[in-house]
């Protein structure tokens, strides 16, 4: 099948990728020159295990192109896929212009019969917009005659798995109530579907409002926890045991219970942010989403907090390492990362910070440039150097077994912080280190 894919941001690349990867034709735009000519040359603009070899692969086989030229694109699909960004409006809301202008060159240029498909995060009510930015262009070009209907098709993939998710879906949702569509939607996703049918048709607004109440409840689900070890802390109880505990219940199962220093990320802050705003404008009280995200606010703060009541609010001239940088491992990505909301408090203190991540010290180099209270470290044993105490805020796996004896001789004094419960509190003080951790006794 031939596919037009606007936008090559993580979705829409993605998914461009995987479909070519099946055997459809996929030819991916972008407004943006450079990327495109990169994409060209097989280099990719994120960080993603296993997307670059399938995007040489794909793209040498012909069956992936990139390209600015938007007519042609259109001209080439006879699905179009809309995946470009919908960044928050200073109010919350999700922003559609990107969305709406792709809308509106489609409209412009389509010269037969197509399915516009919304991959892109995007507020219930959207797809109608789409479709009544393409039916205005449409009247004026005097070509009612072209039909076209708008599917609503959220994606699910995960950073850092975004290859695999896509690979082998969960679900795929497919929000239409035309007949026709839903037979285009199923032959495209035809290879993803052979074990047992993945796919789950409804209409258009409830599969929009899906793609939100997924990700509002994997929130919800991180932010109860770290409730729970916020109160653990309290009571004298261990969080990890718990989470243990509770898990068992298939009910409730163990994924997503971790507890943590809060979720960050490009989907989550901003997804339950466009939530509460699309309530908002209907004049409901979404309160449990605003819990959810009034408690992620503070448990980004938590881990200064307990940094900032061991030296006793004096830290001003300390230097801290931090290992781990990106919202999560796999990922170059800071976009609400955790480390941020820490460095900056600890910078705000007047401490300094040596920082080691694996993939995102070029981020982070682009975001916060040259300070003097930053210093971005080629090792997680550089980082270590003549500081006062470890951080860690990302759990990457070369985190998790460390050498524990060079980690004392090369603090100032034998003190980890732990964001992310890598350690066993016992074994660390048998080590002889202070030893801080979320949600258990410290
Ligand atoms: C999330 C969803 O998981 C995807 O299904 C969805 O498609 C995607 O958003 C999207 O809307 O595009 P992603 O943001 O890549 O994916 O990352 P997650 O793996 O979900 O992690 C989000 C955050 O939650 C991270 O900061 C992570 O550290 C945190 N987290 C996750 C916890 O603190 N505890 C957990 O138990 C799990």
């Amino acid at each position: 099948m031939n596919v037009t894919v606007f936008g090559t941001g993580y979705v829409g690349l993605v998914q461009g990728a995987i479909l070519s990867e099946v055997g459809h034709h996929v030819v991916c735009v972008d407004v943006d020159a450079d990327k495109v000519e990169q994409l060209k040359l097989g280099i990719i603009p994120i960080y993603e295990p296993g997307l670059e070899a399938i995007v040489k692969e794909n793209h040498a086989a012909g069956r992936l192109e990139f390209t600015t030229d938007a007519v042609a694109a259109i001209q080439h699909g006879q699905v179009q896929f809309v995946a470009v960004g919908t960044p928050p409006d200073e109010d919350g809301s999700a922003d559609l212009t990107y969305v709406l202008n792709v809308a509106a060159t489609i409209g412009e240029h389509m010269e037969r019969d197509q399915v516009i498909v919304n991959k892109s995060t995007v507020p219930v009510g959207s797809a109608d917009k789409v479709r009544a930015a393409v039916e205005k262009v449409l009247k004026r070009r005097g070509r009612s005659d072209i039909s076209f209907d708008v599917v609503s098709n959220p994606e699910f993939l995960k950073e850092g798995s975004a290859v695999a998710d896509c690979q082998k879906p969960d679900r795929i949702i497919i929000g239409t109530d035309c007949a026709a569509s839903i037979d285009i939607m199923r032959e495209l996703y035809a290879p993803f579907n052979r074990n047992h049918d993945k796919v789950i048709v409804m209409d258009v607004k409830s599969a929009e409002l899906t793609k939100y109440a997924a990700n509002c409840m994997l929130a919800t689900k991180i932010s109860f926890m770290n409730e729970m070890a916020n109160l653990a802390e309290l009571l004298g109880a261990d969080i990890e045991a718990v989470r243990q505990g509770i898990g068992s219940d298939p009910r409730i199962g163990y994924h997503f219970i971790y507890p943590g220093v809060g979720y960050g990320g490009s989907c989550f802050p901003k997804d339950l942010q466009a939530l509460i705003h699309t309530a908002n404008s209907i004049d409901f009280d979404a309160k449990l989403l605003k819990a959810v995200e009034s408690r992620n606010k503070e448990q980004k703060t938590t881990l200064f907090q307990k940094i900032n009541q061991h030296f006793n609010a004096q830290l001003k001239g300390k230097t801290f390492a931090i290992w781990g940088l990106s919202f999560k491992p796999n990922t170059d990505d800071m976009r609400d990362a955790p480390s941020r909301v820490l460095m900056e408090a600890l910078w705000s203190a007047g401490a300094k910070v040596q920082a080691y991540d694996p993939e995102a010290m070029e981020e982070t180099q682009r975001i916060y440039g040259n300070r003097e209270y930053l210093t971005l470290c080629g090792t997680k044993e550089a980082a270590l150097k003549n500081t006062d105490a470890l951080i860690i805020v990302t759990e990457w796996q070369n985190f998790r077994a460390p050498d524990f004896e060079l980690i004392k001789a090369l603090l100032s004094e034998p003190t980890i912080f732990d964001g992310r419960n890598l350690y066993e509190p016992n074994r660390m003080a048998a080590k002889g280190f202070n030893y801080y951790s979320v949600g258990r006794a410290n």
